[in-house]
């Protein structure tokens, strides 16, 4: 997973998301999401499975019938956050009360999972515990808690919840962009990480499924759609012939589609990077030319200790491979620096590492213990040291990002124009490499791809002119 909504979480917004209730909203919802794009794409469909039952959203928790957090528990303290943000909900539920009305409040996404019951015991005003594969039955608990009744639900269920979540109305006008779900969970078990337990084993749906949503996505507008899974190239789906289809196959498939015209995908594991989705790369237009691929860190023994199942040579050659396959790939990835037993020597591979891959972005990020996965109960590195080392690779990604932005300068490309930018005339889409990119353009653009030419780069984004 890619822990970046913060980032990503205004593109994958309808415009009118109020627009999908049939039944006519009586009572308003707020959803706070933390975390990464899975739950991005699990809150919009939990908006949409309370559209159904008369929830209109709202975005603020002031005087809502309804307040879920989405949360995330894939580092640091998030359970003490989660507990804080409840808190502060404590007087807008009181004055809610006061006024003759209920303030519902849900705790959804891994922290729900992982805590359970203890939510309920440690913080008497939530009213709902749910699991990230429960969603469906939120309207009934969401009910139930208005009649004053507590519900956990933390359970796998054998049943596809996706099944019972209604797809967003075509006739609501959608961004241009947005996150499909194609699988979801893990079987990998790296040893820093809680999503195998919080979001249980890996589950692929049916490519049917995954059309149908895909056709109503595009004739809602969409012009772009990013697969997501915790493990997305693992993805393996029953195909329309019956037998199962890797990620290449329901990519190629997907491509087919008229008026869906960007397909991206993550986040893979370098293990499961097949050869068909690396031959799909060079063969489908389609496709970005960007790649998240996580590898997380560069010394053999850390990557073994990990439990990553491959070295740092096989990612080495692998990446040259997809490079042979899609020579202008943007790649990018996920680092974990002061893992239990890294020494200096090993991180110094994990930047050896990065000099020879050359990332157009990253995300890097201090080892965190997670209560419950196999490196917890191991010697941990001193807080001071994993500071230290977090500063220096990340002044060499920020070296490789710059790179990157400035040498795209003078080229010319294909931008996806999603939204008006903070300026007079302005509009701002994303580059096939991810980067925000702000032009002048007519306001009516918003959903088409221009071509337009670089003509600068700042850190995190670009500046263009229509060509
Ligand atoms: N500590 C630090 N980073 C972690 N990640 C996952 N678990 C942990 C942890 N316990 C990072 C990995 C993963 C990204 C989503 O978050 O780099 O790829
Ligand atoms: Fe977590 Fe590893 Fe699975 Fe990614 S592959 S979700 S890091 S266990």
């Amino acid at each position: 997973m890619q822990d970046k909504a913060q980032q990503d979480q205004p593109r994958a917004e309808a415009e009118d998301a109020s627009a999908a209730s049939s039944v006519g909203p009586t009572k308003r919802v707020f959803i706070k999401t933390y975390g990464c794009q899975m739950n991005v794409y699990d809150s919009q469909r939990m908006g949409d499975a309370l559209a159904a039952a008369g929830y209109a959203p709202q975005d603020e928790a002031e005087n809502a019938d309804l307040v879920i957090l989405n949360t995330c528990h894939i580092r640091e303290k998030a359970a003490e956050k989660v507990y804080s943000e409840l808190g502060r909900l404590a007087p807008l539920a009181a004055a809610k009360k006061r006024n003759g009305g209920k303030m519902a409040i849900a705790v959804a996404g891994c922290v729900a999972q992982a805590e359970g019951e203890e939510i309920m015991r440690r913080q008497p005003l939530v009213d709902v515990v749910v699991g990230p594969q429960a969603y469906h039955r939120l309207p009934e608990m969401a009910a139930r808690a208005r009649s004053g009744a507590r519900t956990v639900d933390t359970e796998f269920p054998t049943e596809d919840k996706f099944d019972h979540l209604p797809t967003p109305k075509t006739a609501r006008r959608l961004a241009p962009t947005a996150f499909l779900t194609v699988q979801e969970g893990c079987d990998k078990f790296c040893a820093f990480c809680v999503v195998p337990y919080t979001r249980g084993a890996e589950v692929s749906r049916p490519v049917r499924k995954i059309l149908a949503e895909a056709e109503r996505l595009v004739t809602g507008g969409v012009r772009e759609i990013t697969l997501l899974g915790q493990n997305v190239n693992a993805y393996h789906g029953a195909g329309e012939d019956g037998v199962d289809w890797g990620l290449a196959q329901l990519i190629r498939r997907l491509a087919e589609i008229d008026g869906l015209d960007l397909i991206r995908y993550t986040t893979s594991h370098p293990r499961d990077m097949d050869d068909a989705l690396i031959a799909a790369h060079a063969e489908i237009p389609k496709l970005a030319p960007y790649l998240h691929l996580p590898v997380q860190a560069g010394s053999d023994k850390v990557l073994k200790a990990m439990n990553r199942g491959h070295t740092a040579a096989d990612y080495v050659r692998l990446v040259e491979r997809i490079r042979a396959a899609r020579p202008d790939i943007a790649l990018s990835g996920d680092f974990i620096v002061g893992f239990p037993g890294e020494t200096e020597e090993d991180f110094e591979a994990t930047l050896a590492l990065v000099r020879e891959v050359r990332y157009a972005q990253a995300f890097s990020f201090k080892y965190s213990s997670r209560p419950g996965t196999p490196a917890a109960d191991r010697p941990q590195i001193d807080e001071a040291e994993k500071a230290d080392r977090l500063a220096r690779l990340q002044a060499l990604l920020g070296e490789q990002q710059r790179a990157f932005m400035e040498a795209c300068v003078g080229r010319e490309m294909p931008v996806l124009i999603e939204k008006k930018g903070r300026e007079q005339g302005q509009m701002v889409g994303r580059s096939p490499y991810l980067q925000p990119t702000h032009l002048l353009a007519p306001a009516e653009s918003r959903g088409e791809i221009l071509r337009v030419r670089i003509v600068g780069a700042g850190t995190n984004s670009l500046a263009a002119e229509l060509v």
